[in-house]
């Protein structure tokens, strides 16, 4: 015997991103804002201010990539519970990737889903984590690899905060937009070549284009079994450097540029790039003041962690190459002798 259950959902998940001051929020149910001491100390008054709900609480969680387990959102639901959450209560995300990711998984399984909305306060989780929907924490197993796709109510992106960030956690934001126009916007590239993100104004269209070009790519593949993927750019190889040096050498959006400059080498090595456009990139990544140069120990070893890699399938690796600044292509055929040799001119070897 059987049973059929005939499911077929169409959902409307549609949100709206504003890159503006933030607004008055107001909500006729409980909210709980989850954010750091970091964060707390520096905006919390300002969002405060801006925030009226039938009850406001504050679950502040330490801060730190390390603390993106379990146990801390252990602590988010124990206190959502302590405070009776109900399915209609909301959580507001106030924080950087760290505080997105965790919030957003948090709000994806407390009594099976409840709302939640970001308000991103580091350039990165402006223009890349708070877009999208990804949610998740680590494990020993490895980074974001428990989670959840749970897209957000509305994401309030407030380029006042980033006055506060530091130059560095900056620039690591800079890559993952650089890394958006070498994929997809030609055009895009070239201004960022000659823009000046300590304007205003400059750098808020410059998040708001990157948001656009990231909604663009969401709307078309949420779960990325396609086009998503290509925002992995970069991602192969830095997500080694990352490992190899145990996440403490360089900020996620570091170890990406060096592996943006990386694959444009493997992509010049293909024939499919010039080395004019590889130059270009190089040269806007170091403007920015990122890194593109990593020394490797042992070339076997930094190829046999690719397989390491969540993105790679057992046999193959995927390798996102640019064909030209705007244009990449997708490829997991790649000559493992080819890459070596590449890999070779960053060792001392
Ligand atoms: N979900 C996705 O699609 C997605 C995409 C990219 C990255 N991520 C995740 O995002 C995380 C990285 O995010 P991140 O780069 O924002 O790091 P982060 O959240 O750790 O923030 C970086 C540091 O800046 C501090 N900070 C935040 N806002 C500040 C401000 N306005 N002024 C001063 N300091 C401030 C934080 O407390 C922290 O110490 C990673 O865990 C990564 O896996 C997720
Ligand atoms: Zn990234």
């Amino acid at each position: 015997m059987t049973v059929d259950i005939t499911l077929k959902q169409t959902l409307d998940k549609s949100y709206t991103i504003t890159i503006d001051t933030l607004p008055e929020l107001h909500f006729d149910t409980k909210v709980a804002i989850v954010t750091n001491p970091t964060i707390s100390k520096l905006h919390l008054d300002y969002l405060l201010e801006r925030l009226s709900a039938k009850e406001v609480h504050i679950i502040t969680i330490p801060d730190g990539e390390q603390y993106k387990n379990w146990e801390t959102i252990e602590q988010i639901l124990g206190e959502m519970f302590e405070h009776r959450f109900n399915r209609k209560s909301m959580l507001i995300a106030f924080g950087g990737g760290v505080i997105g990711d965790m919030t957003g998984f948090t709000a994806s399984i407390y009594q099976r889903g409840i709302d939640f909305i970001q308000i991103p306060t580091t350039l990165l989780s402006q223009v890349d984590a708070s877009v999208g929907g990804k949610t998740g924490i680590n494990n020993a197993y490895g980074k974001n690899l428990i989670g959840a796709f749970h897209q957000p109510q509305a994401v309030y992106a407030d380029p006042y905060f980033l006055t506060t960030l530091p130059e560095r956690e900056f620039a690591a934001g800079v890559a993952e937009i650089i890394k958006m126009a070498v994929i997809f916007d030609a055009d895009f590239f070239h201004f960022l070549e000659d823009a000046d993100l300590e304007d205003a104004a400059q750098l808020k269209e410059v998040i708001a284009k990157s948001v656009k070009t990231k909604a663009w790519v969401v709307a078309q593949d949420e779960k990325e079994r396609g086009i998503r993927a290509a925002l992995n750019y970069g991602h192969t190889f830095g997500h080694v450097i990352e490992n190899e040096t145990r996440y403490k050498t360089y900020l996620h959006g570091e170890a990406v540029a060096i592996g943006m400059v990386m694959a444009n080498n493997t992509a010049a090595a293909l024939g499919l790039m010039s080395d004019a456009e590889c130059l270009r990139i190089k040269n806007l990544l170091e403007r920015f003041g990122l890194p593109t140069h990593y020394d490797i120990a042992d070339v076997e070893i930094f190829y046999e962690t690719f397989y390491l890699d969540k993105k790679s399938s057992d046999q193959s690796i995927t390798f996102i190459l640019p064909k030209h600044i705007g244009d990449v292509e997708m490829t997991d055929t790649v000559d493992a002798a080819l890459v070596k040799s590449v890999l070779m001119r960053y060792s001392g070897a």
